[in-house]
């Protein structure tokens, strides 16, 4: 791949990088017009979208039949990815290192930073660019808000730059969940997802699927978005400006039964006390922001009911058996949306 004019001429530090809107920064994350590192959900927009639920769509269909998965497993069987994620992480991690797996890909992991020589004094930055010398790919979750964004912005000034994929960052951003959310929320609605209310419920102030999940509802006609959270852990003054500059109806409320009549989409989150710096959550009575089985009767029949899981109490297990209760599927849904991805940034994707 060739690295394109505009990509070689931004070259500011880190800091001065990191500070510019998000739509500057996307030609430095592109190669030859394709996103190449995928780091944030603004990357991500309708056509692009469009283009991987299909490629999705696809995987899922042709590797039902052997002949299918072997093909679509060649595709990338030169290539090695190296799953790097700091953080906990069950759900995402094993949703990634399958969807390599279905293209052919080759992994190594590293969960635990306490084996890395990172305890020896080397810095994470170094640690990453070695990391980077043995494979083709870095997937990667990390604590600090910003630090997969700063790999890429590293890896992409060194002579053998590599695709590198944020597979969550610290409270910021958790692209491919949200590109899983509306895969999920594509394929419940036939594809239309113009004129949808999505209710997100929980700790809006600290959850990252909520922030990338309210950027992608721009590439969409007429979304409304209602914001159901304790006063304590309200969406950030960020989100809502950037609702604000683009447009989007939206709200805030302490009242979750009040919320759910009109919902096309109610995406559930927990609390994310792993946050917590002086205990903030210990206080907070998160019992009125949990969908119990009583609160069936209240959404339409066509609603879905959404989590990024984990889930602790947010959702009621007897809530599991309705037909709206989407979250099972949207687990699902995220590694074939992540095979997607993969393919596009290796630009396999017509191939299969
Ligand atoms: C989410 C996360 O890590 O932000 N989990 C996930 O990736 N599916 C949500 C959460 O942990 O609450």
């Amino acid at each position: 791949m060739q690295r394109t004019q505009e990509m070689t001429s931004v070259q500011p530090d880190w800091e001065t990088f990191h500070a510019l809107p998000e739509s500057e920064k996307i030609p430095f994350f592109s190669r030859d017009g394709r996103m190449y590192d995928c780091l944030f959900a603004q990357q991500l927009n309708r056509n692009l979208l469009e283009h991987l639920f299909k490629v999705a769509d696809r995987l899922r269909d042709v590797t039902q039949q052997k002949a299918g998965a072997d093909h679509v497993s060649s595709l990338l069987s030169d290539k090695r990815a190296m799953l790097y994620f700091a953080q906990p992480s069950t759900r995402t991690f094993m949703s990634f290192l399958n969807a390599c797996h279905i293209m052919g890909l080759k992994t190594s992991e590293i969960r635990d930073t306490s084996t890395s020589s990172e305890v020896k004094g080397e810095t994470p930055e170094d640690t990453v660019r070695t990391f980077s010398s043995y494979v083709d790919m870095i997937i990667m979750r990390h604590p600090a808000p910003g630090f997969v964004e700063k790999t890429a912005w590293l890896m992409n000034r060194t002579g053998r730059p590599v695709p590198v994929l944020n597979g969550g960052s610290g409270k910021d951003q958790h692209p491919t969940q949200a590109l899983l959310d509306v895969y999920t929320l594509y394929r419940s609605f036939n594809g239309d997802l113009d004129n949808k209310r999505i209710v997100m419920v929980g700790d809006l102030k600290r959850g990252r699927t909520v922030r990338s999940l309210s950027y992608l509802m721009r590439n969409y006609k007429n979304p409304s978005l209602v914001y159901v959270s304790p006063k304590e852990f309200r969406m950030e003054a960020d989100i809502l400006e950037f609702l604000r500059r683009n447009n989007i109806k939206h709200e805030e409320t302490e009242d979750f039964r009040g919320a759910l009549s009109g919902a096309d989409a109610v995406y559930m989150t927990r609390i994310q006390d792993e946050h917590d710096k002086n205990g903030e959550s210990k206080g907070v009575d998160y019992s009125p922001f949990y969908f119990k089985k009583e609160h069936l009767g209240l959404i339409k029949k066509s609603c879905v009911i959404m989590h990024p899981l984990p889930r602790r109490h947010e959702i009621e297990v007897a809530v599991d058996d309705d037909p709206r209760a989407m979250y099972w599927r949207q687990e699902r849904n995220g590694m074939w949306a992540r095979a997607a991805l993969i393919s596009y940034v290796f630009g396999v994707d017509e191939r299969i």
